[in-house]
């Protein structure tokens, strides 16, 4: 303590001294006010030995000026009524009265602002006066349970006054009304007990100000009982004590992680939803009532002292035991989500399948559902995307509701869709573009205003939806938005560099963590390329056709009939079984987005991806689901062949078939790493051409227009004769047109991103004539797209490659020093070279089309290649009839035996 301290320190203690000397000459005799009102209280309670002083008086206590300071009159099994003249005892800071027989009105205790402790428990009072808790500023303890015979009260916004109120517990004592929204001010209140009262509505909001309160219990109301959801009580961090039961509330279980609760009991409530994991988590948790709800999807996998019996019956879990529901259950749950798990749904959707029992709303064929139909529902809330993974959904009516939020794009997905109705809801956005083939009802919405408010009930949010393969413009992008995605891009870049330096350190880099994704939502999921190891002996020359799946084969344990006929969904435990339960040994490549695994199906190579259901969300569903859908509808041997997929749980696995060959990324750039010999010019100008066809399959041949959007080396895969596929078909938008335009979000990599589409977000087939260029340009050079060490205006491919362009002897130097070119293959580089800059050219209407790209190189590819035919070091045999060979694999159609069902490798002997 410093010296100024020090003297008032003395000062204080002498007055203390002379104080306590003054208090002794006159103890113990109360003030003539106080001792009146004394007087009233022993004569209307008639209680004992008055006479005398009032501080004598049994249970009265006094301070040392006589003033009164504590009732306690507990359990004396007093009768009679309380004096009005009880709130002159201004000094009073305990009364206690509790346990008695008090009849009458309990008189007005307006500014006692020393009372701190009150207690009114089991009396038989009347009523409470108006004034109720006014000014009442230091009360920290108020208890007044058991009080049935009080006339009905409402919770007084007086109560703001008590801001010192620790514990206030008033149950049974006739509360009727709402809570109180000023029971968010007390931040010193621990307890609030209310229980067996006639209280009605919704716990307020403001209770989330509640910092310090460890118990609440509101159990037991009468008459019409709590109500509405239980949300606010997430954020009361502090909550231990929990008892709602008896009730009326609604909605979910909020998420309670971060909460030490010890004792949760909602039994008797209309509950709906899933039990939360985040609930079976909370370490300190020791009791769990959920009994008599309509709690849905698995059971809550409580340990500790939680009894089973408590948190089992009455519910509707979909399992008698703790595993997962099964598929079609998880997916309708998942939709009843989206609404916000309306009690109706609730009461219905029970039980383990929706085919055999009747769900309401929910039709079903051959065990799976063909219908839904909840028009007229007072549905609230979005449409869950999951609907698209009832992937034999025929009809989906929600008209006349009150829907928010966007039309999933993914219901574009669905491929047996027919008939949609949305009218009348408040959906806003975009209608998507479904096919033709589907008949969309969708007046009475409001279509074209931003769905800002997207109309909660679900944690998937429904505005995300964006823009897989339905063509639903996102067009409201602005400036602003525009530049986040481009800052979130480079970002990301930067990002994925020190990821990818720092797994090339580790030596793991045998493939390529690829795709920076801009929106920043996307970004945790870059994807993964599916790569084989070097020197396989499995060879594959083109893609599986599409009969393989449906109509094959007598022999049982064939692969075909492992695929299911339209789905091609595979048991997971084939897949399982082919990768060794996921062995470690079978990884080809890991990436944010998930693992790919080498796995053998059948006797066969295989690529297995294991989509990391933790980082997938909603966007990663929809890739997955854009990828299926893409796969499914477009076969060609330059594009990589979906052989099949399964979803079990949260597991999402997609099959492929094995590509030996490694990325053109590894051949292009990676070669260290790699190990592989450069590519020569006959290879590099063959891989160009089949890429190119790829492309212009996807563009224009196939029934409909797709646009790939992530063309790039990584996503360019090679089998052991060195010919290409494309792959990766996750970002993959279905174009109304060849020719117009869309808005999309952008997504897509950096450096392969035409500049219109980067900017504004407008997608064409010229978006992949532009990366085409790219690659183009880097097959050339040998260079990577992007060149960090470069000075700034040097790092992008493009412009060095334009600007060496201009100058022939700069630009011979700026080609890949590994290549050995004769002048007729110089020449043919050059007109390669010309076409990359065409491709690249700003304007997308300057870009040629890919037919266009496949005719320029084709006959570049017929004009120089007998003379390379004597140099190839590599490749051998598979270089020679190249032409033939390609002549040959003009025409689509090939038929295989069934004992050889996808070894692409007799179908490519079949070609020499
Ligand atoms: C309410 O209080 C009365 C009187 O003390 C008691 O008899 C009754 O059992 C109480 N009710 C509840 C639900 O506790
Ligand atoms: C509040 O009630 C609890 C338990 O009934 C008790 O332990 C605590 O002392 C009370 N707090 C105050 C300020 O009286
Ligand atoms: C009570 O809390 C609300 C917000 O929760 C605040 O706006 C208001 O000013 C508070 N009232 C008092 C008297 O502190
Ligand atoms: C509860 O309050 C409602 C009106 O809100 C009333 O109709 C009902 O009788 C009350 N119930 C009890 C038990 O007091
Ligand atoms: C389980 O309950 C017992 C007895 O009620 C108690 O002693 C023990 O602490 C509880 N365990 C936990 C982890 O809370
Ligand atoms: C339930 O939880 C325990 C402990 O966390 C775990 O060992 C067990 O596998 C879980 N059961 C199921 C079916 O998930
Ligand atoms: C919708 O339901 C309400 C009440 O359930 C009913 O009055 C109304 O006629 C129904 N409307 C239609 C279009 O079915
Ligand atoms: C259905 O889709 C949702 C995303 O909307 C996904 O989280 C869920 O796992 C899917 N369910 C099944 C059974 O595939």
């Amino acid at each position: 303590m410093g010296r100024e301290g020090f003297v008032p320190l003395l000062l204080l203690l002498a007055a203390v001294a002379v104080a306590s000397l003054a208090a002794a000459a006159e103890a113990a005799t109360a003030t003539s006010g106080d001792a009146a009102a004394i007087a009233d209280l022993v004569k209307s309670l008639s209680l004992g030995g008055g006479g005398g002083d009032a501080c004598d008086v049994v249970g009265i206590k006094c301070d040392s000026s006589g003033r009164v300071t504590g009732i306690n009159l507990a359990d004396k099994g007093l009768s009679g009524t309380l004096p009005a003249s009880l709130s002159t005892l201004i000094a009073l800071q305990s009364l206690q009265l509790q346990g008695n027989e008090l009849t009458g009105a309990v008189p007005s205790l307006a500014g006692m602002d020393s009372l701190s402790v009150l207690a009114l428990d089991d009396n038989k009072f009347s009523s409470l006066p108006d004034d109720f808790l006014k000014g009442l500023t230091s009360l920290t303890d108020l208890s007044m349970d058991h009080i049935p015979s009080l006339k009905a009260w409402n919770v007084p916004d007086a109560l703001i006054d008590c801001a010192m109120l620790q514990n206030f517990s008033a149950s049974n004592a006739s509360i009727v009304g709402t809570l109180p929204a000023v029971l968010g001010n007390l931040t010193s209140l621990r307890q609030l007990r209310l229980s067996y009262n006639n209280l009605t509505g919704g716990l307020p909001a403001e209770l989330s100000g509640m910092d310090a309160l460890e118990n609440l219990q509101l159990n037991g109301q009468q008459t019409l009982k709590l109500s509405g959801p239980l949300d606010v009580l997430a954020s009361v961090k502090s909550l231990k004590v929990v008892w709602l039961q008896s009730n009326a509330f609604t909605g979910q279980i909020p998420d309670f992680s971060g909460l030490q609760l010890v004792d949760f009991d909602v039994r008797d409530n209309q509950l709906t939803g899933l039990v939360p994991v985040s609930l079976t988590q909370i370490p300190t948790l020791n009791r769990v009532v959920l009994s008599n709800n309509y709690l849905q999807g698995p059971k809550g996998n409580f340990t500790k002292n939680v009894s089973t019996k408590d948190v089992d019956a009455g519910n509707s879990y979909c399992s008698d035991d703790l595993g997962p529901c099964n598929p079609l259950v998880t997916t309708l749950l998942e939709v009843a989500s989206g609404f916000g798990y309306p009690i109706k749904l609730a009461q219905s959707w029970v039980k383990s399948q929706p085919c055999d029992t009747n769900w309401f709303g929910v039709s079903c064929a051959n065990g799976d559902v063909v219908s839904i139909s909840l028009n007229n529902q007072s549905l609230t809330g979005m449409i869950s995307p999951a609907f698209a993974n009832l992937t034999k959904l025929e009809r989906l009516s929600l008209a006349n509701n009150n829907l928010s939020g966007v039309i999933p794009d993914a219901l574009t997905l669905l491929p047996n869709l027919k008939y949609l109705d949305v009218s009348n809801n408040s959906l806003t956005g975009q209608v998507p573009g479904f096919k033709s083939s589907v008949k969309v009802l969708a007046t009475g919405n409001r279509f074209g205003e931003s769905g800002g408010d997207s109309g909660g009930g679900s944690s998937s949010s429904g505005s995300s939806s964006s823009s897989k393969s339905g063509g639903a413009p996102n067009s409201r992008s602005n400036a602003g938005m525009i530049i986040g995605i481009l800052l979130a891009v480079i970002l990301l870049v930067v990002c994925l560099g020190l990821f990818v330096h720092h797994r090339r350190k580790k030596n793991v880099d045998k493939f390529s963590p690829v795709s920076t994704k801009s929106p920043s939502a996307e970004s945790e999921m870059m994807k993964i390329q599916v790569v084989g190891t070097n020197g396989n002996s499995y060879g594959s020359a083109s893609a599986v056709p599409s009969e393989l799946y449906s109509h094959v084969s007598s022999d049982s344990t064939n692969i075909a009939n492992i695929f299911d006929s339209h789905g091609m969904q595979l048991p997971m435990n084939v897949l399982l079984n082919a990768t060794n339960n996921f062995d470690e040994n079978c990884i080809l490549g890991r990436g944010g987005f998930g693992v790919v695994y080498k796995g053998t199906l059948n006797g066969k190579l295989v690529a297995v991806k294991r989509c990391d259901s933790g980082t997938m969300g909603t966007k990663g569903l929809q890739e997955f689901m854009a990828e299926i859908d893409v796969l499914r509808k477009v076969r060609h041997r330059h594009l990589v062949a979906l052989l099949g997929y399964s979803t079990h749980g949260n597991e999402r696995l997609l099959v492929y078939e094995f590509m030996s060959g490694g990325t053109l990324r590894e051949h292009l750039c990676d070669l260290q790493q790699s190990g592989y010999t450069p590519l020569n010019w006959t290879q590099r100008m063959t891989i160009a051409l089949d890429v190119a066809r790829g492309i212009e399959y996807l563009h224009g041949l196939a029934q409909e227009t797709f646009i790939h959007r992530d063309l790039k080396p990584s996503n360019i895969l090679l089998d052991q004769d060195l010919r290409a596929k494309v792959s990766d078909f996750g970002l993959v938008k279905l174009a109304k047109d060849t020719d117009k335009s869309m808005m999309t979000r952008v997504a897509g990599t950096f450096g392969y991103l035409a500049p219109e589409y980067a900017t504004t977000g407008k997608v064409t087939t010229k978006v992949d004539v532009y990366a085409y260029g790219v690659i183009l340009m880097e097959m050339i050079t040998g260079r990577k797209v992007l060149d960090d060490s470069l000075p700034e205006d040097e790092t992008h491919l493009v412009t060095i490659f334009r600007r060496n362009m201009l100058d022939k002897e700069k630009f011979r130097k700026f080609v890949d020093p590994t290549l050995e070119l004769s002048a007729e293959a110089w020449n043919s580089l050059l007109e390669v070279a010309d076409l990359a800059r065409h491709c690249t050219a700003r304007e997308p209407h300057q870009r040629p089309d890919m037919c266009h790209c496949v005719n320029r190189l084709s006959s570049l590819v017929d004009q120089w290649k007998p003379s390379n035919i004597i140099d190839d070091d590599e490749g051998g045999t598979s270089e020679i009839g190249l032409h033939q060979q390609l002549e040959k694999w003009r025409c689509d159609d090939f038929t295989i035996s069934d004992s050889d069902t996808f070894s692409t490798f007799s179908m490519s002997r079949k070609y020499h």
